[in-house]
């Protein structure tokens, strides 16, 4: 039999496969051969160059040959041991190690690769925190940003400060510095991008000392310390702050934590504020823009420093977007940002962040999750692209895990969405993706019966489907288990093995000799 009719034959059973759940489908198996014959062919997911891959998987040539072809790849990668004019961190809040593998799978297959995992080095992150084993994205922040393990719910503070108090958020002892200060000391430009508030947890790591991650606007931190407490909230930081004024490219959500109630009806604070003309009037160099169309048609010549605020709440899901929306991508704002900042000859720091995938996560929206990790991916091609890898580190990776769980046996070609094959002894089907805990819990267990509900009949397609969870929890839950780094770019064969989330900033700024820690120039 010709290789081309092997092929033809497998892509005809695997497409079949998919109306036939419970049975893989072999070519040594006569139905499966025969099925070939099949009038039409039901369409899986436009996946037909897919299906056609994995007839080459049986054969064994097609194996032996990639395991050569990628010991080639490594023999020919040689240590990059230049120096790093720029960094780009790239953060995917949430993005444990199941939810980037199931990705894959809506990206085409199971064989596929995200942009970022073609990388070549890549290493585990250990998350944990100073008081807490399974982190949030606030310590986090302070961990890979600021070199520095943390308490829960602290941003840029050792730890020394527990969280909500008002009396050390105000004690510079107890402040760190983030890798974009140590970029900004050494004349680089540096930048911050994210799809949620700008003021959130992970985009505040970047700029802010707080130690209440809620301390988004002025009135939060009123509810907390009182009137008269002197605390500077996020957003005051950003406009205000030792770094946050120096910030030359500042992208994302979060419109209403800068203006008060009264000035603008979306507004949340209550300080009489308007944070966003107060950046405007710094200077004639400001520019600020709040949509696509603005921040396209942007002529960047004249322009030092750009605040960009696309939404007053969170970006929105970009699977919930349409052209009305007029929001850029995180690939359009990694663009601009990248074109922005390589003005400076010295080179820059950005960090950009899909921060959405987390909240995608806490709300079991499974497919809002995965769609949210491919964009991320996109904006990271991109960014490989219009950059070098002779000059330029990229470093990957996500800030914590979640529950989400990625199982059962299902077979090739089926939808990650899909339920996996087999009946548990309840008989209900179950499904390939799921959380350990989390808000769906009610709605897939029918309490008058005692039992599950079959849930295929409530996961039908829509952005929003929740995805079955174990324990009834307001929102789904982090993960502890380790995350994965990828990095590219001079001295990213450093980012292998296993080491703790705040050794990350140390090796970025080793790299491209930042601060006064070990740096590659110093031989
Ligand atoms: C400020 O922080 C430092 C370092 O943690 C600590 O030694 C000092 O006592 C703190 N000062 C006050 C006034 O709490
Ligand atoms: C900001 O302030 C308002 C009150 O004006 C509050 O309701 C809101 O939750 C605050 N925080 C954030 C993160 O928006
Ligand atoms: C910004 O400058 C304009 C023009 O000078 C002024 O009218 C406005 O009050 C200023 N806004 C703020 C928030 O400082
Ligand atoms: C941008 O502005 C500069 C200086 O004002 C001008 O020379 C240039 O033509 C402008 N570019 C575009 C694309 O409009
Ligand atoms: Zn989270």
């Amino acid at each position: 039999m010709s290789r081309h009719i092997v092929v033809l034959i497998a892509v005809v059973c695997l497409l079949l496969s998919s109306g036939r759940a419970l049975s893989g489908c072999n070519l040594d198996d006569e139905d499966c051969r025969e099925s070939r014959m099949h009038p039409d062919l039901p369409s899986v997911n436009g996946r037909m160059e897919y299906q056609s891959k994995i007839a080459d998987e049986e054969a064994s040539d097609y194996w032996l040959e990639q395991g050569k072809q990628f010991v080639r790849e490594k023999l020919h990668t040689p240590a990059n041991t230049k120096i790093a004019k720029n960094v780009i961190m790239f953060l995917g809040d949430g993005m444990g190690i199941t939810t980037h593998s199931a990705a894959r799978t809506l990206l085409g297959g199971e064989e596929q690769s995200l942009a970022f995992e073609k990388f070549p080095h890549t290493g585990l992150s250990r998350t944990y925190n100073v008081n807490k084993i399974v982190p949030d994205s606030a310590s986090t922040a302070t961990a890979y940003l600021c070199g520095i393990k943390a308490n829960s719910g602290t941003i840029g503070v050792s730890g020394y400060v527990d969280r909500s108090d008002c009396l050390q958020t105000r004690n510079v002892s107890n402040y760190v510095s983030s890798i974009a200060k140590w970029a900004l000391d050494a004349g680089k430009s540096a930048g911050v991008v994210t799809t949620t508030r700008i003021t959130h947890a992970s985009p505040a790591g970047v700029y802010a000392h707080v130690a209440e991650r809620n301390w988004e606007n002025d009135s939060e931190v009123k509810s907390d310390c009182g009137a008269d407490s002197n605390v500077e909230d996020i957003a005051y930081q950003l406009i205000h702050g030792e770094v946050g004024s120096k910030l030359s490219v500042i992208l994302g959500g979060g419109r209403r934590e800068f203006v008060d109630t009264t000035l603008n009806a979306n507004g949340k604070r209550s300080d009489g504020r308007n944070l966003i003309e107060e950046f405007i009037n710094q200077s004639s160099r400001n520019a600020y823009v709040e949509n696509l169309e603005e921040l396209n048609n942007l002529n960047i010549t004249n322009v030092d420093r750009l605040l960009g605020l696309f939404q007053d709440n969170h970006m929105l899901y970009h699977l919930e977007t349409d052209e009305q929306s007029n929001q850029p991508t995180l690939a359009e704002m990694t663009r601009k940002s990248i074109e922005f900042l390589s003005r400076n000859e010295q080179g820059y720091f950005i960090f950009i962040e899909g921060g959405r995938i987390d909240h995608g996560h806490h709300d079991t929206y499974a497919r809002l999750a995965l769609d949210e990790t491919l964009e991320f991916a996109k904006a990271i091609q991109l960014a490989r692209e219009l950059t070098e890898e002779a000059d330029t580190l990229i470093v990957v990776t996500a800030d914590h895990s979640h529950s989400f769980t990625y199982s059962g046996y299902a077979n090739r070609g089926n939808d990650i969405f899909g339920p996996a094959p087999g009946k548990p002894s309840d008989g209900k089907p179950y499904m390939t993706l799921g959380y350990a805990n989390g808000p769906s819990y009610d709605k897939f267990y029918d309490v008058e019966q005692h039992q599950r509900q079959d849930p295929t009949t409530i996961i039908t397609g829509k952005p929003r489907d929740e995805f079955p969870v174990t324990i009834p929890l307001a929102s789904e839950t982090h993960g502890g288990d380790d995350v994965a780094v990828f990095a590219s770019g001079p001295w990213a064969h450093l980012f292998t093995g296993v080491y703790d989330q705040n050794t990350i900033p140390h090796m970025m700024a080793y790299a491209s000799c930042l601060a006064d820690g070990q740096i590659a120039c110093s031989k």
